[in-house]
């Protein structure tokens, strides 16, 4: 966005730009020279109880219209992390500038009887680049940018998001993360810089004055620049177990003096927006919590922007629900995240204005704040629509090279070498085979929140144009070297290489999906690629992607180097760069590493096997004593649970005609598996079979115990569908036809109608059928207890 009020109209003209005149009683002009304060006042006094409470609603692209904008003109708007414009997540940049400009010309049409035009906001999940659209500069997950320690080059990040952000017309970016992860088992470890608040207030404060530009510089909120939010405050990063949006607990002073740590840095830096947490603080969750979101927040802290709640998390506030919650505005929010249920909230809202129950002096407080921000960020001087502002519609500017480049470094700069015996650096002329299904994955190098919420599952490199996976990165410079690499995700050979390197790591995952129970490493993938060339005398290097520390102490014995490489992202060669010595390792810990697989949260070198800050540089070929290799946790297969929170757990797998179907996603050999949403998003999944298709789910170790699957029939069976199990066939046929009157229900497989319970469970449908899944467990039953469906 760009303060366009200096310009006059025939520069304007001159720029390209469609200017729309502002209301005739406030010439942009006029009010562009009045004190914020007045400017707010005087809208104010022209707005409706309706249009008042419009700008606090946020709800997402998917659930509205264009008309619908225009009627009820919402202050802000957002994609969530699957919604693309017009319901195409893949879209190209062009249709999501298309529908800023739809959206923003519907919220700017005229009103009658002096009311003002309050043009609206777009906000994305910009969290590590411009991720949700196809062709984007990919930047490494805050984890990885934490162990850079260079604010500059984080600083750089956020200018190069903005830019990209700019591009495809949208205001506002829902980063940076502050969150301090304490306890690396939660899902949204990888948006934290590190464990160590400090290292959090820096990075995260460079990172709103790259999104936003520096207070009291031209371009602060100007060109080049997006609206930037400081989340979750507060205590997203230190719930109990790292349950994500779970419980924190203690004396609020020591929370604070761990957790809140960077909010000042981000309002220091001019954040304009912080997003409420989903967690609860001693039992009270924080879109409720006055004492905090008001007295800290805005009295403590001095905080003077807006606070934006997140996906609905005002109806988990208790005797709250999406469409009724006037606690969350009294206790100090001001936009509702309401993705689909604004059209109840707005009319509740009215309602409790109208009733007293929500005073009107703290209704104007919230639509102030909204105000305030849409004035700095130049919105209410001049009417611009979003393509005709600078950047948009650049379309090389998305996926620019020159962001690639800061990308590229940043990815250098952020791999934190563990352990090297000499074989790092490569040697040029080298024979180097590269290995592991990760190795040209850029989806799994990306991690959650790429294009889909998730990430991973069924995106393959073509949905990433101009990004570079790691393989590609090591043969471009093995060549450059004068050697020759080869990619063999299974490691084989003809010739034996002179070194080989083994990429794997933690598939993709956002949020709660991404919680466990552990930190053991369990998939064992990369583990047998490093023992067989051991084996065979050949040194390998180990390249770690995770959005977190693990317990990986068997690779680390098997490998003669270890690089942990986070989420890089798109530009895979920063990690050769390293790998080849072009650019020294610096990368540091941010996070203590785990010497024990039942770790629970660290956070002090006792206890670590490497402490924050450890990170050696490749000249440190110091030896590593041999871990040791047991984990309990490894053996108790925590396999009870299968398949649950969208996800399967360590060392459960989905196949359709021996295509592997990751997170029970895909299509393969006739079977469709896609998300569905029953409490959260993408819990659960619709399965549908191709007359005669079959499905496979099963576990790769041993286990026990009958199977319980909640589900919902979709499409009547209409012939037979078989569950074989061991050597057990149960026909569903009946059971399942009965069942497609109901919604969810159980089914309960056990030794009653399936003689032997295997490990595996092999649905197959003879004609067209289609059913819901939400979850698959297995649990010890009492003997005889009978089936049920
Ligand atoms: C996340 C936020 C995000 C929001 C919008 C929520 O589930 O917690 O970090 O900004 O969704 O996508
Ligand atoms: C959205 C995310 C959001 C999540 C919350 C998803 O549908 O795309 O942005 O964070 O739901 O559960």
């Amino acid at each position: 966005m760009k303060a366009f009020w200096m310009a006059s109209a025939a520069a304007l003209a001159l720029a390209g730009c469609t200017a729309i005149p502002a209301e005739v009683e406030t010439t942009p002009v006029a009010s562009a020279m009045q004190s914020e304060d007045v400017r707010v006042a005087d809208l104010l006094s022209r707005m409706s109880v309706e249009r008042k409470v419009a700008q606090l609603i946020q709800p997402q692209i998917n659930s509205f219209t264009a008309e619908d904008m225009e009627r009820y003109r919402f202050g802000s708007y957002l994609n969530g992390g699957n919604g693309g414009p017009y319901g195409d997540e893949f879209a190209p940049g062009s249709e999501w500038l298309r529908l800023a400009d739809e959206m923003y010309i519907a919220s700017t049409q005229p009103l009658g009887s002096g009311e003002p035009v309050i043009p609206v906001i777009w906000g994305t999940d910009a969290v590590h680049g411009h991720t949700n659209v196809v062709q984007a500069t990919i930047f490494p997950h805050n984890i990885a940018l934490g162990a850079t320690r260079d604010p500059d080059l984080v600083r750089m990040i956020g200018a190069a998001t903005a830019t990209e952000i700019e591009v495809t017309g949208i205001d506002w970016n829902f980063s940076p993360t502050v969150a301090v992860a304490r306890d690396d088992r939660w899902g949204r470890t990888y948006e934290s810089y590190s464990e160590d608040p400090q290292i959090v207030a820096a990075m995260g404060a460079a990172l709103v004055e790259g999104l936003q530009g520096r207070k009291g510089d031209a371009d602060f909120l100007g060109t080049g620049r997006v609206i930037a939010t400081a989340k979750h405050f507060f205590g997203d990063g230190g719930t109990e177990q790292g349950v994500d949006q779970g419980d924190v607990n203690g004396d609020i002073e020591a929370l604070k003096s761990v957790h809140a740590v960077p909010y000042p840095a981000a309002i220091d830096a001019g954040v304009q927006t912080v997003m409420a947490s989903f967690n609860s603080i001693n039992g009270k969750k924080m879109h409720g919590n006055e004492e905090l979101l008001t007295g800290v927040l805005r009295g403590e802290l001095g905080f003077e922007g807006l606070v934006v709640g997140d996906w609905n998390g005002h109806g988990q506030i208790k005797g709250c629900t999406n469409t009724d919650c006037p606690q969350a505005l009294l206790a100090g929010l001001d936009i509702y995240m309401v993705p689909d249920d604004w059209k109840g909230l707005l009319e509740t809202l009215v309602a409790q204005v109208e009733d007293g129950t929500i005073p009107m002096a703290r209704l104007d407080e919230a639509v102030g704040s909204v105000l305030r921000v849409k004035i700095r960020a130049g919105l209410m001087d001049e009417f611009v629509k979003p393509s005709d502002r600078p950047n948009a519609g650049e379309w090389e500017k998305l996926g620019f090279a020159p962001h690639r480049q800061v990308a590229r470094t940043a990815v250098a700069k952020s791999q934190v070498v563990l352990k090297n015996d000499g074989i790092l650096p490569l040697r040029s002329g080298s024979n180097v085979l590269v290995a592991g299904s990760a190795a040209n994955n850029i989806a799994q190098a990306a991690g959650g929140w790429t294009l889909t919420w998730q990430g991973g599952g069924d995106l393959d490199n073509d949905d990433f144009p101009g990004a570079t996976s790691i393989w590609s990165g090591i043969e471009t410079a093995v060549k450059a070297g004068g050697g020759t690499a080869t990619l063999a995700a299974d490691g084989s050979y003809s010739t034996k290489p002179d070194v080989a390197v083994v990429v794997f790591g933690e598939e993709p995952y956002a949020e709660f999906a991404g919680d466990r129970k552990n930190l053991a490493f369990s998939d064992e993938e990369g583990l047998s690629l490093l023992r067989k060339f051991k084996a065979d005398g050949i040194p390998a290097v180990a390249v770690f992607l995770s959005g977190r520390p693990m317990w990986v102490n068997r690779e680390l014995n098997a490998a003669n180097a270890f690089v942990a490489s986070w989420l890089p992202g798109s530009e895979g060669a920063g990690i050769a760069d390293v790998l080849s010595g072009a650019i020294p390792a610096t990368g540091k810990l941010g996070f203590s590493w785990p010497e024990k697989c039942d770790q629970g949260p660290l956070n002090s070198a006792e206890g670590a096997l490497f402490p924050l800050g450890y990170g050696r540089s490749l000249a440190d070929t110091a030896p590593l004593r041999q871990l040791d290799e047991t984990c309990d946790a490894l053996m108790a297969h925590d396999g009870a649970e299968w398949f649950v929170n969208g996800r399967f757990s360590d060392g459960i797998t989905a196949t359709a005609g021996g295509t592997d179907l990751p997170n029970l996603r895909g299509k393969a050999a006739g079977i469709t598996a896609i998300g569905l949403d029953r409490i959260a998003q993408e819990d659960s999944r619709t399965i549908t079979f191709a007359p005669g298709s079959s499905i496979t789910i099963a576990q790769d170790s041993e286990g026990t115990g009958a199977y319980r699957i909640l589900y919902r029939v979709r499409q009547r069976p209409t012939q037979p569908v078989m569950l074989k199990t061991g050597e057990a066939d149960v026909d569903l046929t009946y059971p399942l036809s009965v069942a497609a009157e109901k919604d969810w229900r159980e089914m309960v497989i056990t030794q009653a109608c399936a003689a032997s319970l295997g490990d595996s469970l092999t649905f197959t449908s003879t004609g067209a059928f289609s059913f819901d899944i939400a979850t698959i467990s297995r649990e010890e039953v009492a003997e005889g207890t009978d089936c049920s469906f």
